[in-house]
């Protein structure tokens, strides 16, 4: 085994491309993890048919995911990255752990309060009830030390801890109770249009969103039409000048400069000029993703076969903690004949 600390994500196949957000906030910082953990990335298909879905989408999708996070930088030889419906282990533990949680603390999660009441009582269903279940599986399954999520998440890492430690101390030493690392919020990106709203796939106008998929031409067309102010300052300033703050901190990190750098380039030459310059920083990290993403989507056999295989991987390990909470709660074993 590594001796690298064991780390364990996820994220859904939500859509066709990421948006340039979670390229910043999720992305880099997993490629940065993985040099120093030994890291598990799953793409969780069965979380993602807690809502409604379409079932040609969601196949694509999870392997343009796939594709994205291997070309944006996910070493798939040294992270396992894989499909998390590929590993059975995920579903049988979540069971298990249906059942020592209780329906109150269940209740009481609020990514379940705001998904059911937007939803309404009958698009509701046990699934997305029990959707924080299944993530204490993905993330138990691997014995994982250390959960890297953003603070929307945290709740649902905290229930994990608890059912760990109480399925420990009912059925004896089974699981790793792991640690939550919250994702710094100075890597968040707001929507170019609406710069007091984080960027989403899920925003209901695209105009300020950016795609790591889009075209270049219209990725310049975003960029060169965000909302900026009257002053005229390139200045970070996140109380009165959103929006420019928001493209220096886009331009700081894609092109691995400070914002301070940035400001003096540009000091006296005006939004045009700045924007440009992100045009092309912005081009220039995602034009290679984007080729790479075509590449592997062209050759839908080598894709599926290192999924299959880091799928594969995966089952090894979570099989064995899968087999010791069986036997913990007191499932008879079926013998091989
Ligand atoms: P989501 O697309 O909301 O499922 O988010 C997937 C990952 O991307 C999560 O780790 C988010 O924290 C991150 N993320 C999404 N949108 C942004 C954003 N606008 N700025 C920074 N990180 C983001
Ligand atoms: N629920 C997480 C999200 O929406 C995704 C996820 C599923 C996850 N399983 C996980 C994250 C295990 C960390 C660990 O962002």
């Amino acid at each position: 085994m590594s001796s690298k600390p064991r780390l364990y994500s996820g994220m859904q196949p939500s859509a066709e491309s990421l948006q340039i957000g979670n390229y910043i906030g999720a992305l880099l910082n997993w490629k940065a993890l993985q040099q120093t953990h030994d890291a598990y990335f799953s793409i969780v298909d069965l979380h993602a048919i807690t809502v409604a879905q379409d079932p040609a989408l969601l196949r694509e999708n999870t392997r343009r995911t796939a594709a994205q996070y291997i070309a944006a930088g996910i070493d798939p030889s040294a992270s396992t990255l894989y499909v998390q419906s590929h590993v059975p282990a995920h579903a049988q533990l979540a069971w298990v752990l249906n059942t020592i949680t209780g329906f109150g603390e269940a209740s009481r999660m609020t990514q379940f309060k705001d998904k059911s009441a937007r939803q309404g009582t009958d698009a509701t269903t046990v699934g997305l009830f029990a959707y924080p279940t299944l993530m204490a599986a993905d993330i138990l399954l691997y014995d994982t030390q250390i959960v890297p999520v953003g603070e929307d998440q945290r709740q649902h890492v905290e229930l994990t801890r608890d059912l760990a430690e109480r399925f420990n101390s009912r059925f004896g030493p089974t699981f790793t109770v792991p640690e939550v690392s919250i994702v710094r919020d100075t890597a968040k990106i707001y929507d170019l249009q609406n710069p007091a709203a984080k960027m989403s796939k899920s925003a209901e106008s695209h105009a300020g969103v950016i795609w790591v998929l889009d075209e270049p031409s219209v990725t310049a067309k975003k960029i060169m039409r965000a909302v900026t102010d009257a002053d005229g300052g390139v200045v970070f300033d996140r109380e009165n000048k959103p929006g420019v703050s928001n493209l220096l901190t886009i331009y700081s990190v894609m092109a691995e400069r400070s914002v301070q750098s940035l400001e003096d380039e540009y000091a006296g030459r005006g939004y045009g000029d700045l924007k440009k310059g992100l045009v092309e920083v912005v081009a220039g990290t995602f034009g290679p993703i984007r080729e790479r993403v075509q590449e592997l989507l062209g050759d839908p056999a080598e894709l599926e076969r290192l999924l299959a295989h880091n799928a594969e991987r995966a089952a090894s390990v979570a099989d064995v903690t899968l087999a010791r909470a069986y036997a913990g709660v007191g499932l008879l074993p079926r013998t091989s004949q």
